[in-house]
């Protein structure tokens, strides 16, 4: 079999090809076949990794010359500078901090035409299956879409976009009701506390969005009288840190889980069930008054059995909504909406439908989420940095970068390509965060003299609150503000040893001060931290994360990693319940384990 040249290649793509090509061959003479010309087009076209690709050859070439350059160097070019930023709807980004040339950007944008970019992200909007492992469509854009766009998305017969506005009618008129007063609870009290039980994108995306609207003037006014507490994990530590204080007769409990059947959810929405009951009787009306759902259609049984009213209390999403991509969804919209009012939540799906439009219009160069989703992609797999922070200088963002921590790396932490190919290359940033400028006080020696970490730092014009003490010149927001600034010339210039023995450092501390500098980082500057910005801010994350995926041809909506633990929970229960029951000695298939269980068993014997 003659060897096209594109592929007599050395490397690990060519042994990859090698190997595939022989399989074939074997295959060729085992089988039944078509022919030597279909044979060959076969051959010439199997699906290839994206980086046999020329216009990825050339990145790597080109990482080779950035390795050389400095970002003190980088920052005298005005030119450059002056093109290395992007705006939209007030948002600004900044990434002249960024080890990349106008080149580099040339070269990124070459091959995200190579990646088809734009085709995939319209195939995603427009309800394609993209999602194929699990045979869905991804659509959270349309969680946010007009209601005037009714009839031009589909999915396996639904129009899309009609139920979403559905179910957001039926969330307002709810949660007015709630309210208002009119929805009471059993014993005919004010409904005032509401308890969001859920984890993962049933709770990172909502609890996020909470803790931006708690201290905005509009959120603060709205949520005057209500609380929202949200349980998520299976600890029961959790449960009693969410309850200790509530009223049980004055708690609605919100159950959001898409599946209904995760198992730390459903063990804390039976954990409120019986404290509902242990305080007002059990009566399955405590539970139609007191516990309503979130979940998928396919869940509606399960929700039913549970004893919860799915004529009333049942606000559904769909399939096509993944769980880290769903607080727009009624995961979020319900319990948000209950605390702030359904018009604040609007405020922000309209924030997000902003940016998705942005998104889907604006060309590469001038798109946001996509210039950060490349930026992501040169970073990780071609300068080889395999973790990235989120540097949110907001208090009220300091849930943010959980939220993307879930959002990207349930994703893209994957190593197989949509074509069943192993990935050859980098994907799958390890993402972690933390407010500024508590972050600096924590981890960010790091980031100036450890590991090389790209930063994404997020900053507001104006705060949310903001005061000026007496006989102070600037105000405590312009002091926040000041570091936002700081920090990103510090990491990117850093500062030479000359430098430091001018400042008269002796010379034996010299080297323990001099600051290398070349890192990158972006900055995000927004108006102010409202619902909306929130929205602007989620949509940019959510399309970053796929666009890096598209890139890196993974399938960044299914999460099929996380089964294999779960499975063996369910086993370890089975261990667990044995033992209590028999008192014998557990033994599982792994002595390790089995010694540490008994160790647990034997010291927990009730
Ligand atoms: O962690 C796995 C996962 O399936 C996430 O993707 C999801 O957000 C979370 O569990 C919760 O799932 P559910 O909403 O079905 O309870």
């Amino acid at each position: 079999i003659p060897i096209p040249p594109r592929l007599a290649r050395p490397g690990v793509a060519w042994q990859h090809h090698h190997h595939a090509t022989v399989n074939l061959v074997r295959q060729h003479r085992n089988q039944k076949h078509d022919g030597p010309i279909q044979f060959i087009t076969n051959i010439i076209n199997r699906p290839q990794l994206v980086s046999t690709c020329s216009e990825w050859k050339r990145l790597e070439k080109h990482a080779e010359y950035i390795g050389t350059t400095h970002l003190k160097d980088l920052l005298q070019d005005r030119e450059r500078c002056d093109e290395m930023y992007a705006t939209h709807d007030g948002v600004y980004l900044d990434y002249s901090r960024q080890r990349v040339t106008l080149e580099t950007m040339k070269f990124l944008y070459a091959l995200a035409e190579k990646q088809n970019l734009k085709g995939q992200i319209d195939k995603m909007v427009k309800g394609d299956k993209i999602n194929f492992t699990e045979d869905r469509a991804v659509l959270h854009t349309a969680l946010r879409a007009e209601r005037a766009l009714t009839g031009t998305v589909m999915v396996d017969g639904v129009d899309v976009i009609a139920e979403v506005h559905q179910v957001l009618d039926q969330v307002k008129v709810f949660t007015d009701g709630v309210r208002s007063g009119q929805i009471r609870g059993y014993t005919g009290k004010r409904l005032r506390n509401i308890v969001s039980v859920g984890i993962g994108g049933s709770y990172l995306g909502p609890e996020f969005l909470h803790e931006c609207l708690k201290t905005e003037p509009e959120g603060i006014n709205s949520a005057l009288g209500y609380s929202l507490r949200f349980l998520s994990n299976v600890d029961p530590v959790d449960v009693e840190r969410t309850c200790a204080d509530l009223d049980p007769e004055e708690t609605l409990v919100v159950v959001v889980s898409k599946t209904f059947t995760t198992a730390e959810t459903m063990l804390n929405a039976r954990t409120m069930r019986q404290w509902l009951w242990d305080f007002m009787g059990n009566d399955k009306e405590v539970v139609k008054k007191h516990m309503v759902a979130c979940a998928s259609v396919s869940a509606i049984d399960n929700v039913r059995k549970f004893g919860i009213d799915t004529d009333r209390y049942f606000f559904r999403f769909w399939d096509f909504v993944g769980g880290r991509y769903s607080v727009c969804s009624a995961a979020g919209a319900v319990p948000i909406s209950l605390l702030y009012g359904f018009d604040l939540f609007e405020k922000f799906l309209q924030g997000a439908n902003s940016m998705d439009k942005h998104f889907l219009t604006a060309p590469y160069d001038r798109n946001i989420p996509v210039l950060m989703g490349l930026l992501g992609v040169w970073n990780m797999s071609f300068m080889n940095y395999k973790a990235r922070t989120t540097l949110p200088y907001a208090e009220a963002l300091l849930k943010l970068p959980a939220h993307i921590q879930q959002l990207d790396m349930e994703s893209n932490g994957k190593t197989m390509t949509k074509h069943g190919l192993e990935v050859d290359y980098p994907v799958g940033e390890i993402d972690f965060g933390e407010a500024g400028t508590n972050g600096q006080h924590s981890f960010y020696q790091l980031l100036h003299m450890g590991q090389t970490v790209p930063c994404d730092f997020i900053g507001f014009v104006q705060s949310q609150h903001d005061f000026c003490l007496d006989g102070e010149n600037l105000s405590s927001h312009d002091e926040l503000m000041a570091n936002f600034f700081a920090q990103p010339d510090a990491l990117a210039t850093g500062k030479t040893a000359d430098e430091v023995r001018a400042e008269g450092v002796p010379p034996g501390l010299v080297g323990h001060k001099v600051f290398k500098g070349n890192r990158p980082s972006l900055s995000l500057l927004l108006p102010k931290l409202t619902a909306y910005a929130c929205g602007q801010l989620l949509a940019i994350y959510e399309h970053r994360t796929a666009v890096q995926g598209f890139m890196w041809d993974i399938n960044s909506f299914d999460q099929w990693g996380v089964e294999l633990g779960k499975k063996l929970a369910i086993d370890v229960k089975g261990h667990l319940l044995n033992a209590r029951r028999s008192e014998e000695e557990v033994e599982t298939s792994n002595p390790a384990t089995t010694r540490l269980l008994n160790y647990y068993v034997n010291n927990s014997r009730r």
